[in-house]
């Protein structure tokens, strides 16, 4: 894939990041309008996983990943999980995080402020480790690592999500503007088999614009 081993696919992405504004409309690039229905789909996916007869884990501990300004954390893992970490490349996003979460930031555990491709989860420690928007800016080869060590930080019968847009063809479509990439699903697929992980669910966005990529969401063991 064109781009993937330069120096500079980091460094433009952060370049990118420390530009936008922290605010939902910031984090989902002008789409703010999509938060809620966004957060409700993954909401009953979530509940799946975590609740009922056929719960994988329980609401203990969650890692927020890419998190940005905890939009996520707020609607999705906060309201439900005992604890919630979050890890950011933007320090500045994880600073307006401690305020925009308000009451909820007393569940949050841990706010670590490094990139998924240099973070390694304290081993055994989450029930769920959510990614969403975030794995086109990490390369093919530390997406698969960085999966690798995700792994390892779930508790026994913990998941992994991975909510991400899918590009239609066979390709990669690379953003130059902030530096990452949108993956086929049968890419997405293959890396995470690469990871040594099993799909359990998959579920398609539904309600977004048709002018906007396809979003898959992902549970992985
Ligand atoms: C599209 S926003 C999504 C934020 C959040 N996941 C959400 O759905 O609201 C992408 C976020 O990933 C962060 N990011 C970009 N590259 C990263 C990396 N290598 N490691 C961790 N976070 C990264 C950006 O700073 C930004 O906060």
């Amino acid at each position: 894939m064109a781009g993937q081993e330069t120096d500079d696919f980091y460094k433009d992405a952060v370049n990118y990041w420390s530009n936008i504004p922290d605010t939902i409309d910031g984090m989902l690039g002008g789409f703010a309008r999509l938060s809620s229905s966004d957060v409700g789909q993954s909401m009953t996916f979530l509940k799946k996983i975590i609740q009922g007869p056929g719960a994988l884990t329980e609401p203990e501990v969650a890692l927020d990943c890419g998190a940005g300004i905890g939009r996520v954390s707020k609607r999705l893992l906060l309201p439900v999980f005992n604890t919630v970490d979050l890890v950011e490349v933007n320090p500045k996003f994880l600073k307006t995080a401690e305020t925009y979460l308000g009451e909820l930031s007393s569940k949050v555990g841990n706010y670590f402020p490094v990139g998924l491709q240099s973070f390694t989860p304290e081993s055994g420690r989450y029930n769920v480790i959510w990614n969403q928007w975030v794995l086109g800016h990490l390369t093919d080869k530390d997406l698969v690592e960085y999966f690798k060590r995700c792994k390892k930080g779930l508790k026994e019968n913990g998941v992994i999500v991975a909510k991400e847009n899918v590009s239609g063809g066979e390709d990669y479509d690379f953003d130059e503007v902030d530096s990452s990439y949108t993956r086929p699903k049968e890419a997405l697929l293959k890396l995470f088999e690469e990871a040594g992980l099993k799909v359990i669910r998959e579920e398609k966005q539904k309600h977004f614009p048709k002018d906007v990529y396809a979003v898959f969401m992902f549970a992985l063991q």
